[in-house]
């Protein structure tokens, strides 16, 4: 039977990994897969995750299930991290999940169970598996402009003319922060505008926030979030732990359901249960653990956003060399937008055929979109990577 199945399209990020690893070439460059690494190419564990492990370790008396909801514990620390004093009382439900990924998944069977022939909009462009994670019954995915390539940035008129179309049957991934796979970036001033949008013409808005630590930092990062949270009635929110807590294999993510009134809050949350339960019963739980341990005690926690923070400037910093790079070796101003983006993604605007160049001739990995990981940078390449991207560019 299994002959009749169709082979599957390769996914256009992870396909990067297994070329890359068998490249012998020693300066091979990695900027696919959104993983951090530090000054050294390494994605070490961080040290208030060894620490809170250890304690798990000594502490975990036990290894029976924890419930449909996971961990109530660790719904309440990611409720903190991500929504800060801005959940309404009683109205904000959160489920541990498994990853960032789960956590859409869940929500997104939730949307449908709502409104099965909702329409879900996603920015041009999105993280490719949105529409794998997205796409279930009969909802639609569709397409709200978001990014410029003339200039880098993000098309707010386009964005927002479109959005104002929208009406109750539709429902907008938006990008917490560091949008994946561009960069560009919402101001303040922007998210406030987009939330009255949204309360406006009843669109139900679908966080998707996978990067927080990473761009301005902890509490920056939540802006939209926040104000969403004290503008709307009803929101969903995916949350993920991979990348700032650096837990990528752990599996760790937490959705979140906010309801217009304390009754649809606790309705939705008993249905985010129930889902998950025909899906993959109860999450894994080690990971969870982890972020409870670090939020609960003051002394780790403090640890982590130290750490979290070293990423985060490590990014920002090794983004102003690459902006000043491109200046120096004569590529003007064209790339001086890489300096503006934030968090791990910039999408350099190269055709897919200089991307393959760039790998072929100079063993520089990145995502046929252009898109490049920050974080695979190390100061002393920086060089050589702006002058191969400007002999396919320009030569
Ligand atoms: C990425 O965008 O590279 C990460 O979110 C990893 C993934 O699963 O695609």
């Amino acid at each position: 039977m299994f002959e009749t199945l169709p082979h599957p399209k390769p996914d256009a990020i992870l396909a990067q990994m297994a070329p890359f690893k068998v490249d012998t070439r020693p300066d091979k460059m990695n900027l696919g897969v959104g993983v951090y690494m530090n000054d050294k190419g390494e994605t070490i564990i961080l040290d208030s995750v060894k620490e809170a492990e250890r304690r798990l370790l000594e502490q975990e008396t036990t290894k029976t299930y924890v419930g449909l909801a996971g961990d109530v514990a660790y719904n309440e620390a990611m409720k903190e991290i991500v929504f800060g004093d801005a959940a309404p009382a009683g109205r904000v439900y959160g489920l541990q999940a498994p990853g960032g990924s789960g956590s859409l998944r869940v929500l997104a069977e939730l949307m449908a169970r709502m409104r099965p022939n909702a329409k879900v909009w996603v920015s041009t462009p999105t993280w490719p598996n949105h529409y794998a994670l997205l796409k279930t019954g009969n909802i639609e995915i569709a397409e709200y402009p978001y990014f410029d390539p003339e200039t880098c940035s993000v098309d707010f008129d386009a964005m927002t003319a479109k959005l104002r179309t929208l009406g109750s049957d539709d429902v907008v991934i938006l990008h917490g922060c560091c949008h994946n796979p561009t960069g560009a970036n919402l101001s303040p001033a922007q998210w406030d505008e987009v939330a009255e949008i949204a309360v406006e013409t009843g669109f139900l808005p679908f966080f998707d926030i996978a990067y927080q630590g990473f761009g301005d930092g902890l509490e920056e990062d939540a802006y939209g979030v926040r104000k969403f949270a004290s503008t709307v009635k009803e929101m969903l929110v995916a949350v993920s732990c991979s990348k700032n807590f650096g837990i990528y294999r752990d599996r760790v993510g937490c959705a979140f359901v906010m309801g217009g009134t304390e009754e649809t809050a606790t309705l939705a949350n008993e249905n985010i249960q129930n889902i998950a339960r025909g899906m993959y019963s109860m999450p894994p739980d080690h990971g969870a653990s982890v972020v409870r341990i670090i939020w609960q005690d003051p002394e780790l926690r403090q640890q982590w956003m130290d750490e979290l923070k070293t990423m985060c400037t490590r990014m920002t910093s090794l983004r102003n060399l690459l902006a000043e790079s491109f200046r120096k070796q004569g590529g003007g101003d064209r790339f001086d937008f890489v300096a503006v983006h934030r968090g791990m993604f910039s999408l350099l605007g190269l055709t897919p055929e200089q991307v393959d160049k760039l790998r072929q001739d100079h063993a520089i990995y990145m995502i046929g979109d252009s898109r490049v990981n920050i974080a695979g940078m190390q100061e002393q390449n920086i060089d050589r990577f702006v002058a191969a991207v400007l002999e396919v560019t320009q030569g």
